[in-house]
């Protein structure tokens, strides 16, 4: 089984490590467009299977995509984070430009693969891959859901001072400082989290979360890595161990939540044909207003997309 990471930066390399740490697949292609330096990569996280105890072979490679034919997953890490002078709208042109032409070579070597989005801005280059694949929306998904989540869980143990894997939560819509964490969805080992956090300190913690990716950035100096490559290894190991497991994904809707023709955050069933089941929450009046808050401000950007010459 092939799975191929393209981007060997921060994030590219990081999940490449996780799958083959977790032996997700037995052959992980890592490509990059920087000559040597998925190579490099992923010679060094081979290196570590005699340390870890894994066979997982890790290849990179320089723009090959012969050698990535017949992913079964193919996940998207390549585009530049915002770099000082530039504007968002530079932004978006560049990284859809990037994630345009890399779909057309993932498509055209791997015409079967399921392709999970990682650049940024994400629920807007999600949309530019799903037209660029021509291939149905359960085979083309952005991961932002388990990062944030997972930010937010891992915030509410430290306040708690519980296991973060006893912390279970849904947040929803785009992954930007709109996302909606839903406590009344969030449970501490199945306890309402309500019963368990004062509300201002809960508040505080929504807050930090939908900050989350911004509080790395002004300590590194640049995004996140090590809990967003985790994170789309774990949607790789639902898809190709079929484990259907229940994470928030963007999403691709047509009417679900009211929302149509927009890729936004939703809890999904993900199996082995991708998304296999969007679920469908019932929201209350407050918290169908943040998601409505939170797909306006994704809207406005995929309609700057639109009115790209991409
Ligand atoms: P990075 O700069 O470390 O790595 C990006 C890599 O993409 C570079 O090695 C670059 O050479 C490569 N690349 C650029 N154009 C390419 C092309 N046409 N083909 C193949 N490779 C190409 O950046 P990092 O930190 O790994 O972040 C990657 C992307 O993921 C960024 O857009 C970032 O904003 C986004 N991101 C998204 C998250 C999410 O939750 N969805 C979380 C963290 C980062
Ligand atoms: C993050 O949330 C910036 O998307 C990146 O860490």
């Amino acid at each position: 089984m092939k799975v191929t990471v393209v981007g060997a930066g921060n994030v590219g390399a990081t999940c490449a490590n996780v799958l083959a740490h977790n032996e997700v697949a037995n052959e992980i292609i890592l490509l990059d467009i920087k000559d040597g330096f998925a190579e490099g990569k992923a010679l060094d996280i081979w290196e570590t299977s005699p340390i870890n105890m894994y066979d997982s072979r890790t290849i990179g490679v320089t723009n090959d995509y012969a050698a990535t034919a017949g992913s079964e997953v193919v996940v998207i890490t390549s585009g530049l984070p915002r770099k000082p002078g530039m504007s968002r709208d530079d932004l978006i042109a560049t990284n859809a430009g990037i994630v345009k032409s890399v779909t057309e070579q993932v498509v055209k070597h791997s015409p079967d693969a399921i392709i999970i989005i990682v650049s940024n801005p994400l629920d807007v280059m999600t949309y530019q891959a799903f037209k660029t694949a021509g291939i149905d929306s359960s085979k083309v998904f952005g991961m932002a859901g388990i990062l944030d989540t997972a930010r937010y869980r891992s915030f509410l143990a430290l306040e708690l001072n519980v296991s973060p894997k006893d912390i279970q939560a849904v947040l929803m819509g785009g992954h930007g400082d709109t996302m909606v964490p839903l406590p009344r969805y969030t449970t501490v080992a199945g306890i309402p989290v309500t019963e368990m956090i004062d509300e201002d300190k809960l508040n505080a913690i929504v807050d930090r979360t939908k900050k989350g990716g911004g509080e790395i950035v002004k300590l590194l100096g640049t995004s996140a890595w090590y809990a967003p490559g985790a994170a789309a290894a774990q949607m790789v190991e639902a898809i190709v161990k079929d484990q259907r497991r229940v994470f928030p994904v963007c999403a691709w809707l047509t009417g679900e939540y009211d929302q149509n023709e927009i890729y936004l955050g939703v809890p999904v069933i993900l199996g082995k044909n991708g998304i296999e089941k969007i679920i469908e929450l019932d929201l209350n009046a407050d918290e169908k207003a943040l998601l409505e808050e939170s797909s306006a401000a994704v809207r406005g950007v995929k309609d700057l997309l639109d009115g790209m010459d991409i």
